[in-house]
């Protein structure tokens, strides 16, 4: 190879890294640009990154057969297209059970394994293959976690410190033509909404913190009550019937079902889609501030009594000016729902293809989640 080889040889090496730190960077996003903010630490993940010595070439360019080995909760739909949804090359989604011997991977959802409804895959594995955890209940909510010891190669799950990082939720910093746009301040009347507090619960146990919360918070102030144990959420027929209910709401009660280290659900993504505070019940704030700026919420344990909470409330409802402190982050943000399990799937595929040629199995997962 001539010196002109060489050079194009380790530019395009170069620029393979830059690509991946991009890649890098964008999956990172949740965690370095809520929790640091700016373009500054970005930047630094972007040079550490680029100092690591130089990676063999990755052998990106054959697809990754992933199999699906159980539909989370039975319900099976069509596969995705991962490269025209998400822009992730090289996928193979499969369901069918005969591609086991060749797949380069298995994802296997928690709850079907552990329940019985369906067994783990056949051991002997193939060489290489990697088996993927993947679960999006808390710990409170996951049984026999033990069964799945010593057996799988990769993690996947809300948790920050999953292999496999998706949550459910997060928000990405607006581009500045965006910022223009929403520069503007809201005129004062339209923050303020024609409801107070909301609440929807599937799944009402008095064994629940939240239930217990609700119980006192009413007390003092009016709460709309939705779900199992309330009204039932008007039906718009297009699944996004919670967050257009919510906009018509200040407040919403973003409370766990459990408590536990980055568990932080739906509940507290679909409040802020809908532009309502929410005020979550759930791990500490200082865990919900590695994802959110520090005013987007209003944490139960900011107050030391929940009336001194449920004042807090009245007086925002009263004092526009000081309700904007909370939305004001709108304008820097926006927030992002990851679908479930379509983009799960293609994630999941893109860090098998990223991975290959490391090996690690997981050591001690019953300790690791319940951390
Ligand atoms: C509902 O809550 C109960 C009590 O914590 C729990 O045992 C059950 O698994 C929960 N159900 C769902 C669907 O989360
Ligand atoms: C995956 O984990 C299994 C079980 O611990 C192990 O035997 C296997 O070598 C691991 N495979 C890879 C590719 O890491
Ligand atoms: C995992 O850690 C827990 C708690 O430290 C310990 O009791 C258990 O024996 C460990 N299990 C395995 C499989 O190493």
């Amino acid at each position: 190879m001539g010196a002109g080889g060489r050079t194009r040889h380790r530019r395009s090496a170069l620029t393979r890294r830059l690509r991946t730190c991009v890649l890098v960077v964008k999956t990172r996003c949740c965690r370095v640009c809520v929790t640091t903010v700016g373009l500054l630490s970005l930047l630094g993940v972007c040079l550490s990154y680029l100092q690591d010595p130089p990676l063999p070439a990755p052998q990106h360019h054959s697809a990754a057969t992933l199999l699906i080995w159980t539909h989370p909760f039975g319900r099976s739909g069509t596969l995705p297209d991962c490269y025209a949804l998400y822009r992730i090359p090289g996928c193979t989604l499969t369901d069918d059970l005969r591609a086991y011997p060749h797949a380069e991977a298995v994802l296997i959802h928690h709850r079907e394994v552990a329940t019985g409804a369906a067994e783990l895959p056949p051991e002997p594995r193939p060489r290489a293959q990697k088996w993927i955890w993947m679960n999006y209940e808390s710990p409170t909510h996951t049984a026999s976690l033990w069964r799945f010891e010593g057996l799988m190669n990769l993690t996947m799950s809300y948790r920050a410190d999953s292999d496999i990082f998706l949550p459910y939720g997060f928000l990405v910093p607006r581009v500045r033509r965006d910022r223009g746009l929403q520069n503007r301040q809201p005129q004062v009347s339209r923050l303020l909404r024609p409801h107070l507090v909301a609440w929807v619960i599937s799944n009402w146990s008095e064994s629940h913190a939240r239930v217990a919360f609700y119980y006192q918070l009413r007390r003092y102030i009016r709460v709309d009550l939705f779900g199992d144990a309330g009204r039932p959420v008007p039906e718009d027929g297009a699944g996004g019937s919670v967050v257009r209910l919510l906009r018509r709401y200040l407040f919403y009660l973003a409370l766990e079902n459990s408590q536990h280290t980055d568990y932080i659900t739906e509940k507290l993504w679909n409040a802020l889609r809908a532009g309502a505070v929410p005020v979550v019940l759930g791990p500490s704030r200082q865990n919900y501030e590695q994802f959110l700026p520090p005013e987007a919420f209003i944490h139960v344990e900011d107050f030391p009594t929940v009336r001194g909470l449920a004042r807090y409330l009245l007086m925002l409802r009263r004092n526009p000016s000081q309700l904007r402190r909370h939305l004001d982050w709108r304008r820097s943000y926006s927030v992002r729902q990851p679908e479930f399990w379509a983009e799960h799937y293609c994630t999941a595929c893109r860090a098998v293809r990223r991975s290959r040629g490391h090996t690690g199995v997981v050591k001690n997962l019953t300790r690791w989640f319940w951390l």
